[in-house]
């Protein structure tokens, strides 16, 4: 029987009663599709921080990295200063596990979940490749000056032919695997950010190899117009990290609100991180109220990607059964006590396995 070693970093804010629903899931799936996990849960996130003054040890993220997948919940928490826990957790394994792709799937499960008119599951369904490890976020900054009336602050985006190939290149192949519209959008801003011609050139040397799938390119400013006006426009797209960073909060209102989109931060081949793109919402923690589906999702990417993709779509189906008959009403805050999902996506999923 397959086994996986899952490390678990629940984290802040509602990370961990989410992560319990979404844990409750698959450990449910595995039963069902005949593997195992075994997790190892670690306690880095702010709480941890305030306690310990501790932020992600080396040996720990060296333990870690030994995994065969990470799962995060969330982190984040107002009372330290802003970034310090992101990016001493998420944006360390990011960057230093090489986690290039954040695959970011944004897909309507029932009409009744998307703020836009008129719009039908078969029209928001599209997968966002964030190029995850250069950009705005390769951390090159400074300041001069600082705190004084003179004070400068730069930071550089940074993009190199590698980091944009391999990203643009995942996406002709997603847009091949899915085998839907067969098209890659190209979303940036070459026309403003000059630098971002490398995107431009990389991504019509990378074309040619994919004579099969159509190519389309949009601003993004303007691919922010089209996720609202026209989201079946879109099939897969690829983007810098920032542009990804925004668009992808858009995507999820559009597909029901940011309870349910969920992420794979991935390195092709190596150990990989899954997580809900939402935060961990503070006013709402401990309350019972905040919704697991995205985290229920996010389990369900983990899944495909250790290669249990009967698992990985079982969840996914049981969740589309639940909003298709109402049973879940939505992902607002409050729709459902969080504790009760799991057990429901559980049964949705052990009845359309055993029927
Ligand atoms: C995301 C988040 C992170 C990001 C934050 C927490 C640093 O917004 O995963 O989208 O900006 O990448
Ligand atoms: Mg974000």
């Amino acid at each position: 029987m397959a086994e996986y070693n899952i490390a678990v970093i629940a984290g802040d804010g509602i990370g961990p009663e989410v992560t319990a629903e979404a844990l409750k899931v698959v450990d449910a799936t595995a039963e069902t599709f005949g593997f195992k996990l075994k997790k190892t849960e670690y306690p880095f996130g702010s709480e941890h921080y305030l306690k310990t003054k501790e932020i992600f040890p080396d040996a720990a993220f060296e333990e870690v990295k030994g995994h065969d997948a990470i799962y995060l919940g969330a982190i984040g928490d107002p009372r330290l200063p802003v970034g310090l826990i992101e990016y001493g957790v998420i944006a360390r394994m990011r960057f230093d596990l090489d986690l290039y792709i954040n695959l970011r799937p944004i897909q309507l499960f029932d009409e009744r979940l998307c703020p836009l008119k008129d719009k039908r599951p078969e029209d928001v369904d599209m997968v966002i490749i964030r190029e995850n490890t250069e950009g705005a976020y390769a951390g090159m900054h400074g300041f001069a000056h600082k705190g004084q009336a003179l004070e400068v602050a730069t930071q550089t985006m940074v993009y190199t032919r590698q980091g944009v190939e391999r990203a643009v290149r995942y996406a002709f192949d997603i847009a091949r695997q899915r085998n839907k519209r067969k098209t890659v959008t190209l979303i940036d801003k070459a026309n403003a950010v000059r630098a971002m011609d490398i995107w431009t050139r990389t991504f019509a040397i990378v074309a040619k190899d994919y004579p099969d799938i159509k190519t389309e390119h949009a601003y993004i400013d303007a691919a922010c117009m089209w996720m609202i006006k026209n989201p079946e426009w879109f099939d897969v797209a690829v983007t810098p990290n920032l542009f990804g960073d925004i668009i992808t909060d858009l995507g999820a209102m559009v597909q029901g609100g940011m309870g349910i989109a969920a992420s794979g931060n991935i390195h092709p081949g190596r150990v990989s991180l899954f997580e809900p793109i939402h935060g961990s919402a503070p006013k709402h923690a401990g309350k019972n109220v905040a919704s697991p589906v995205a985290a229920i999702l996010a389990g369900s990417m983990m899944l495909n990607y250790l290669g249990e993709k009967e698992a990985g779509a079982a969840i996914e189906n049981a969740v589309r059964g639940l909003f298709a008959s109402g049973r879940l009403k939505g992902v607002s805050t409050g729709s459902h006590p969080t504790n009760e999902v799991g057990e429901m996506v559980i049964e949705e999923m052990r009845a359309a396995t055993s029927a």
